[in-house]
């Protein structure tokens, strides 16, 4: 008999969630049925994009209260009635905020060895080779449709996707304007190559910060955030500019009233496109997008910077902290293993 952890949906969040919204249980699992394996799961993710299911239908639908959250995992098969996976494999998946999952194999995947040695830790495929870093890729190749020379600027920018998307800028040989709340933050951009590094909490009139940095305009905006930034970086943008909106975490906690977009008049003077994406539309390309990032991080012309938490039972402040801008980097929590 195994027993299992894990922190399910108590309330619906009003505003930046709290840690009561959020409930630890204890459940003893069945044993095993044929075609079934049971993981341990050793880390999971807390992703900013689960906000907004906690409260309403978001691009999948709204986490029904007593439901488990759901998140990125990593962990090891340590029991299986399933030939696909051998005790002892590791293995990602959708595993979510547990000490344990019990899966059929459908979305669960063992982690190649090719990818997965030396340098790379088995925790990368929930971070740079995982929906943020492969957000990062198909946002800026797809959407942004970088070309040599143009500039690109990337707000979030010490989070994994902003990182990510800052680096690749940087590989194709744009110039990677970064935003980052802490100078803490602005100092590892320039560490990773960003071109300027800007505080947006200390800048200022970020308008006036974004002309003065990018002086010609902006091609690409990579936003990660929305609200008053997005704006400034639209009477910054360039002729037939492009603006990839990957996630508004500005706007996450505003109870269904976001500020929004205030400045729409450029999109017409200045020919600009604005188009969003739910990374998973791209699962076909996975596997290759990770096997060319695999090759960058290998070159060390992409790094990737990983938080790691002790312990399930900090799930939810660890999850709190990415809207207080305390969290740095891929945030996962170490539950085992
Ligand atoms: N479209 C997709 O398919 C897809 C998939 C995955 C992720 N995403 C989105 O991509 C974005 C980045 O994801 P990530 O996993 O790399 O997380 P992340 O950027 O590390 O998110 C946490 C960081 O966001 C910043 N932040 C928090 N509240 C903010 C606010 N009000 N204004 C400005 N910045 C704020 C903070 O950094 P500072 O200290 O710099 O403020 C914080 O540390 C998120 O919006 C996420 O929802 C989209």
């Amino acid at each position: 008999m195994t027993t299992n952890l894990r922190w399910v949906l108590a309330r619906r969040p009003e505003g930046v969630p709290r840690a009561d919204d959020f409930r630890l249980e204890s459940e003893t699992l069945g044993e095993l049925q044929d075609g079934q394996a049971l993981i341990k799961v050793e880390h999971i993710s807390v992703d900013p994009g689960m906000r907004s299911r906690l409260s309403g239908d978001s691009y999948a639908p709204a986490l029904p209260l007593g439901a488990p959250i759901e998140s990125a995992g990593v962990g090891n098969v340590v029991a299986s009635r399933n030939a696909k996976f051998k005790e002892g494999t590791l293995v990602w998946g959708g595993f979510g905020w547990q000490t344990h999952f019990v899966t059929d194999g459908r979305g669960v995947q063992a982690l190649d060895p090719e990818i997965y040695n030396g340098a790379i830790k088995p925790t990368a495929a929930i971070g740079v080779f995982g929906i943020p870093g492969l957000t990062a890729f198909f946002g800026l190749f797809e959407i942004g449709k970088p070309k040599e020379g143009n500039v690109v600027l990337v707000s979030s920018a010490a989070g994994t996707v902003g990182a990510t998307a800052g680096q690749i800028a940087k590989i194709l040989g744009c110039t990677a304007i970064g935003l980052a709340g802490s100078e803490a933050k602005c100092a590892y951009l320039k560490e990773i190559g960003f071109d300027v590094a800007i505080n947006y909490k200390t800048a200022g009139d970020l308008t006036a910060a974004f002309k003065q940095a990018a002086p010609k305009g902006i091609d690409i905006y990579f936003d990660n955030v929305g609200a008053e930034t997005l704006d400034a970086a639209i009477v910054n943008m360039r002729r037939h500019g492009r603006i990839v909106v990957s996630g508004q975490i500005a706007e996450y906690n505003a109870g269904g009233k976001p500020r929004g977009i205030r400045h729409t008049l450029p999109f017409i003077t200045q020919r600009l496109k604005m188009e969003g994406l739910v990374v998973y539309d791209y699962g076909v390309q996975f596997a290759e997008a990770r096997a060319q990032m695999a090759e960058w991080v290998r070159a060390g012309k992409l790094t990737y910077r990983e938080e790691i938490i002790e312990g399930l039972e900090q799930a939810p402040s660890a999850f709190i902290g990415l809207f207080t801008g305390e969290s740095f980097g891929r945030r996962l929590v170490h539950v085992g293993g």
